[in-house]
C-alpha cells in the first residue's frame, strides 16, 4: 500500500536547509484506511481482549487498588522508554516516605502520574477542560515540572525546529514540521478527534498517536504525552469501563518496531502496518493486564487465608493487610497514620505481617525501616528484567 501522508517543506536551521515533514490532516486518504481481512480480525481480537480486561478489572476485590498499581506501573515504564531508572518500588517508597535516593527519576514518574490524574479529573468534571490540545499542554506542564537539564519549555508548543535521531536536523532520522505549522496541525488533529469518522475508535486512538508524534509539538516529552493521549482516548471513547489499558510496556518490548512503524507511516504511507502493530500491542497489553489481575487476585486471597489461619493475626494486622494493595510500601509512621493507632500496635501489626512473610523489610537498617508487600510488587512488575533494561 502506498499513499502520501504529508509533504516536505524546506526549513532553516542555522545555515542549513533541511526537509521538514508536514503531515496531511487525518484521516488517511487516497486510499482511505479500511479495516478488512486480517486487520479486521485483529481489531476484533483486540476488542475482545479489552473486554476481558474490563471484566478482570471488576472482579478484583477492590478495583481501585488494581488501578492504583497499574497506573504506577505505566508511569514507571513510560518514563523508562526515555531512560529514567526509577523502579516501581522507588516510586512507592517515595510515596510512603517522601524521600528517595533517586530524586530526578522519581520526580519524572510522579510528574507523569500527576499529569494523568489531572487530565482524567478535567475530562470527567463538567467544569474541566475537554480532551483538547490545550489540556495536553497542561499535562505537559505537569510532566516537565521541576525537570533539570536543557530548557524544556513546560506546557509550551515549540517555536523552534526540532528533530529525531542525529545531532542536528541535517543528519536527523526525521525532521517534524516547521514550528510555524504546528498550531494548525494540532488544531486539525483536535478537530478530527472530536469529529465523526467511520473508523473504529480503537484504530483511531492509534492514528491520533502517530499524528501527534509526527507533529512532535514539544521540545521534549512528546512520547510520553502521545502515549498519555492513547490512554485518555480509550477512556473518552469508553472502550473500557476503567482506564486499565497501558501500552508502554508493549511499545518498550517492541521499541525498534514501534519507531519503525511510526517512520513507515511518514515514509511509505503505511497506516495499515501501523494499525496492525498497534492492535497487536493493545491485545498484548490487555492480555497482560488480565493475567496480572488474576495473579494479584490469587496472591491476595492466598495471603489473606494464610494470615487468618495464624494464631497471632490481630485485628490491626488484618486491617493493615487489607490496606496493602493500595499502599504496598509502608513504614511505621504510615501504619500509625493509616490505622489511626499507637506506635506499639502498629509495630506489632507490621511484625506479624513480616512473620507471615507478607511484608519484607527492604533497607537492612535498624531505624527508618521500610517494608514492602514484595509478592505483590513482583507480580506487578513481572517484567522486571525489562524494566531495568
Ligand atoms: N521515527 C519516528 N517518527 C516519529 N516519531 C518517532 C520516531 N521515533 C520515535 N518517535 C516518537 O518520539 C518519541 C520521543 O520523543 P521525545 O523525546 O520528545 O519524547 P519523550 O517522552 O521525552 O521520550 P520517550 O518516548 O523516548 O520516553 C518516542 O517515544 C516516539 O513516540
Ligand atoms: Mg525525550
Amino acid at each position: 500500500m502506498t499513499r502520501t501522508t504529508g509533504y516536505y517543506q524546506t526549513a532553516h536551521f542555522g545555515e542549513e536547509a533541511v526537509r521538514a515533514f508536514v503531515p496531511h490532516p487525518l484521516p488517511p486518504e487516497r486510499p482511505p484506511l479500511v479495516l478488512e481481512g486480517p486487520l479486521l480480525a485483529l481489531h476484533t481480537e483486540s476488542m475482545a481482549a479489552l473486554a476481558r480486561l474490563g471484566v478482570a478489572g471488576t472482579m478484583v476485590p477492590d478495583a481501585d487498588w488494581f488501578l492504583y498499581g497499574f497506573v504506577r506501573k505505566e508511569a514507571v515504564i513510560t518514563s523508562q522508554i526515555e531512560g529514567t531508572q526509577a523502579t516501581l518500588q522507588d516510586v512507592l517508597t517515595f510515596e510512603a516516605t517522601n524521600s528517595t535516593e533517586n530524586p530526578d527519576d522519581v520526580l519524572e514518574v510522579c510528574n507523569y502520574l500527576d499529569a494523568l490524574n489531572h487530565a482524567r479529573r478535567e475530562i470527567r468534571s463538567s467544569s474541566g477542560l475537554p480532551l483538547t490540545m490545550r489540556l495536553l499542554k497542561k499535562c505537559h506542564q505537569r510532566l516537565m515540572r521541576g525537570m533539570r537539564g536543557v530548557e524544556k519549555r513546560p506546557g509550551e508548543i515549540r517555536t523552534s525546529q526540532n528533530w529525531i535521531g542525529g545531532t542536528r536536523p541535517g543528519n536527523a532520522l526525521f525532521v517534524p514540521p516547521p514550528a510555524g505549522l504546528v498550531p494548525e496541525a494540532l488544531a486539525s488533529l483536535e478537530r478530527w478527534i472530536h469529529g465523526a469518522d467511520p473508523l473504529p475508535p480503537l484504530a483511531r486512538a492509534g492514528l491520533a498517536h502517530v499524528q501527534f508524534e509526527t507533529i512532535h509539538p514539544f521540545l521534549d516529552g512528546n512520547g510520553r504525552i502521545g502515549r498519555l493521549l492513547i490512554t485518555l482516548l480509550v477512556e473518552h471513547w469508553k472502550l473500557l469501563p476503567s482506564p486499565l489499558l497501558y501500552l508502554s510496556l508493549a511499545f518498550k518490548r517492541h521499541q525498534t518496531e514501534y519507531y519503525r512503524r511510526l517512520s513507515a507511516v511518514r515514509a511509505e504511507g503505511d497506516w495499515e502496518g501501523w494499525t496492525a502493530f498497534f492492535l497487536e500491542c493493545v491485545r498484548e497489553a490487555a492480555d497482560d493486564g488480565v493475567a496480572t489481575a488474576r495473579s494479584l487476585f490469587s496472591l491476595v486471597e492466598k495471603d489473606r487465608t494464610r494470615l487468618l489461619a495464624k494464631r497471632g493475626a490481630t485485628v490491626p494486622a488484618i486491617r493493615l493487610f487489607q490496606a496493602l494493595p493500595r499502599q504496598p510500601v509502608v513504614t511505621l509512621a504510615t501504619v500509625i497514620q493509616s490505622l489511626k493507632t499507637t506506635k506499639p500496635t502498629a509495630a506489632k501489626a507490621i511484625a506479624s505481617l513480616v512473620d507471615a512473610k507478607i511484608l519484607r523489610e527492604t533497607t537492612g537498617r535498624k531505624r527508618d525501616r521500610i517494608y514492602a508487600y514484595h509478592g505483590y510488587l513482583r507480580l506487578l512488575t513481572g517484567d522486571e528484567k525489562m524494566n531495568r533494561a
